[in-house]
């Protein structure tokens, strides 16, 4: 795993959109995996603020998102289409038609993880970004007794729905399920980015570089894959630092 250690959340965002940048300048027509929450959002707006300097063209970008709630349509305000619409594909010029996410309001979920996983390896993610939840999930892979290889449907843990709740009205409609990416497919991208901000992130990332591989932390198995960059800041990884000196 390679690590860059920021001073702060501005610098961890430029460094992590400088790298995603660079794929794309590199190969217009990469397949780029994405990630929602509070993390990427300053990644975003540097790739939209590139976009508007004439620095990068996004005509020939695919993308595939990791994750949506189940049970909200796309035009939902809290559902991760939403969020992608408002903070990167209504800004620069992607394709929407090129841009996928597994769909909220699938009648069947089951066909739609199917679905999902055969434009995952149709399409085949030449970088993947992710940011990481508290209890270390990744998309929603949330702790358990295995991992889960494919696109499936997620019964959200009471942390990651206590984390959300801040996104939410009211608590009560933070929604329960999730569809998300499987650790398969996030492990089939040829590179990985890893986000992390805060203190409040250390002792998972201490976790995740340096404890056991084990489906209870599920982005410890970040570690097997041969190429990994954590861009994080200095809190975020102090925890880490600490067990360096
Ligand atoms: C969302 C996703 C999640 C988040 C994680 C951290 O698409 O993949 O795994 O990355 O919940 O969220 P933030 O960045 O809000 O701390």
């Amino acid at each position: 795993m390679k690590i860059i250690r920021t001073k702060n959340y501005d610098e961890m965002s430029w460094r992590a959109a400088q790298i995603l940048l660079s794929q794309l300048i590199v190969k217009p027509s990469s397949v780029l995996g994405l990630a929602t929450g509070s993390t990427p959002i300053g990644v975003y707006e540097h790739l939209v603020r590139a976009y508007q300097k004439n620095e990068v063209d996004f005509s020939k970008m695919h993308t595939v998102n990791l994750d949506e709630y189940y049970g909200l349509a796309k035009d939902n305000p809290q559902s991760y289409a939403y969020f992608m619409n408002k903070h990167l594909f209504d800004h620069i010029n992607v394709s929407k038609e090129n841009t996928h996410i597994p769909s909220g309001l699938a009648d069947d979920p089951i066909l739609e993880c199917k679905r999902y996983d055969e434009r995952i390896e149709n399409l085949g993610i030449d970088l993947q970004l992710l940011g990481v939840g508290h209890n270390g999930h990744i998309g929603f892979n949330e702790p358990s007794d295995c991992f889960t290889p494919t696109t499936h449907l997620v019964h959200l843990s009471q942390k990651t729905i206590d984390a959300n709740a801040r996104f939410f009205e009211n608590r009560q409609d933070v929604p329960k399920e999730a569809i998300t990416m499987g650790i398969k497919s996030i492990l089939s991208a040829k590179k990985i980015v890893l986000v992390a901000s805060g203190a409040d992130k250390s002792s998972i990332l201490k976790k995740m570089i340096l404890g056991k591989v084990q489906p209870q932390v599920p982005a410890s198995i970040l570690q097997l894959h041969g190429d990994v960059t954590i861009v994080a800041d200095e809190a975020a990884l102090s925890e880490w630092s600490e067990e360096q000196e």
